[in-house]
């Protein structure tokens, strides 16, 4: 295992490049399962969980070839639709094969999904989903079993209790194989979901709708190869803008898209955080200024990203007044709060409210992280906490954020990574 070691205190400044978004690139290898021709994948980030769901579609039986600028897979032959508990046990994302398994091959069987410890993560909807396209679902012995009827899913309407991202990305992929019209009701509007679903109709799959509530699907009866560049990464972008807002200083953020960093850009404006949008695409944040206490409450988009929070309440500790934090898409996702205390942190909690009040000056100490977004949370609080602080179990990092502290040591950042 590894740590990371941080000398805060230092103003970060530079250009940082974005990677491809990982919860874009996740059902993007899902989809290729569908189609036995040729699919190239650009913009793939070069993280522990693609690095894990591209395993995955190999043991189906997905032939993977590491091109110059990303992947091609082709899950032609014989596929096995197994999706094991060792392969599966620390991604959750791997319920995303279970609608192109069932579609592709008429069944699918599934491990019940590990991940990030935050609260409850079931995968009912995905299930009652499946079941409304004409699939019987079994659970034996720790795995899910997803069987389409003898002559294939069929088209039917999918209605959401509330929007989930990845289910919606997996009915998506079950239902353009399926007979027939779709319709998925209370979809996900997240740009994610609108990519998978731009992916799959360049790979012929009959999709309108995506980035409202209803999408629709007219089934075709195969899908062909494609190519497609994976969407940059909105929470990485996110979390450096805050790393710049954080330490001061001027950072640029290369490649990333304005348009889906909506709801973090206002919330960090409204907080005195100057971000300049350039012409090409550019991100530029500067801070000068003293930050001021905002709330936020976290929505499904266009909301305020859940994975954007931990990450915010660590700019709000270093901003003047008290923050309402309200975190409303997961139950128990604020274990860094306990950990930003220990750096010095006022921060109380109660139920699914965090007051944050500050400024506070934050010091090093040793600090664990407990999931993705709360690891990059606690690197933001080193950046600037006097002192030495220690992030052990930085895998979780590694799942979800490439070379992050390659980019910000580029930046500035004294940054080191251990072996424990
Ligand atoms: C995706 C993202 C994750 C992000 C989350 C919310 C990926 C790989 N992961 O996760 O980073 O934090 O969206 O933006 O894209 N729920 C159920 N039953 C289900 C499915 C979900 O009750 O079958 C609940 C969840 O517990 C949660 C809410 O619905 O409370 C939304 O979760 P969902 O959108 O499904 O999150 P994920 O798709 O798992």
């Amino acid at each position: 295992m590894q740590r990371m070691h941080i000398h805060g205190g230092r103003r970060l400044s530079g250009r940082i490049p974005i990677s491809g978004a990982k919860n874009a690139a996740l059902p993007a290898l899902a989809a290729t399962l569908l189609t036995g021709e040729t699919v190239s994948l650009r913009r793939l980030p070069n993280v522990v969980d693609i690095r894990t769901m591209t395993r995955l579609i190999a043991n189906i039986g997905s032939n993977v070839e590491q091109g110059g600028e990303g992947l091609s897979v082709q899950a032609s032959g014989d596929l096995d639709p197994t999706a094991p508990y060792e392969l599966v046990k620390t991604m959750r994302a791997s319920s995303l094969v279970l609608g192109p398994l069932a579609a592709r091959c008429g069944r699918a069987r599934v491990s019940l999904p590990g991940g990030c410890a935050i609260g409850t993560r079931p995968i009912d909807m995905h299930l009652a989903g499946l079941r409304a396209l004409g699939a019987t679902i079994r659970q034996d012995r720790g795995y899910i079993e997803a069987v389409a009827p003898r002559n294939g899913l069929i088209g039917g309407r999918v209605s959401f209790r509330r929007p989930t991202v990845t289910g919606t990305e997996d009915l998506l992929m079950a239902s353009v194989l399926a007979k027939g019209e779709s319709v998925l009701e209370n979809a996900a509007r997240e740009p994610e979901v609108v990519d998978i679903a731009s992916m799959l109709r360049k790979m012929g799959a009959c999709i309108e709708g995506e980035g409202t509530s209803t999408i629709h699907v007219q089934g075709v009866d195969q899908l062909h190869g494609a190519d497609h560049a994976i969407i940059p990464d909105r929470i990485e972008a996110g979390t450096y803008l805050i790393a710049g807002a954080m330490t001061g200083g001027e950072l640029t953020l290369e490649g990333s898209r304005p348009d889906h960093l909506r709801p973090i850009i206002t919330k960090m404006r409204q907080a005195g955080c100057e971000i300049e949008e350039k012409d090409n695409g550019e991100l530029v944040v500067r801070n000068d200024r003293a930050l001021i206490s905002v709330d936020v409450t976290t929505r499904e988009h266009p909301g305020f990203p859940t994975d954007m929070q931990a990450q915010f309440m660590a700019l709000m500790t270093q901003a003047s007044g008290a923050s309402n934090v309200v975190e409303t898409v997961f139950e128990n996702r604020f274990m860094h709060a306990l950990e930003l205390q220990r750096m010095g942190a006022d921060i109380e909690i109660g139920g699914n409210l965090a007051i944050v009040r500050g400024k506070t000056a934050l010091t090093g100490t040793d600090v664990m992280a407990s999931d993705l977004r709360a690891s990059a949370c606690l690197v933001l609080a080193g950046l600037v906490a006097r002192g030495r602080t220690v992030v052990h179990r930085i895998y979780h990092l590694q799942r979800g954020y490439e070379g992050l502290a390659g980019k910000l040591t580029a930046a500035g950042a004294s940054i080191e990574i251990v072996d424990e």
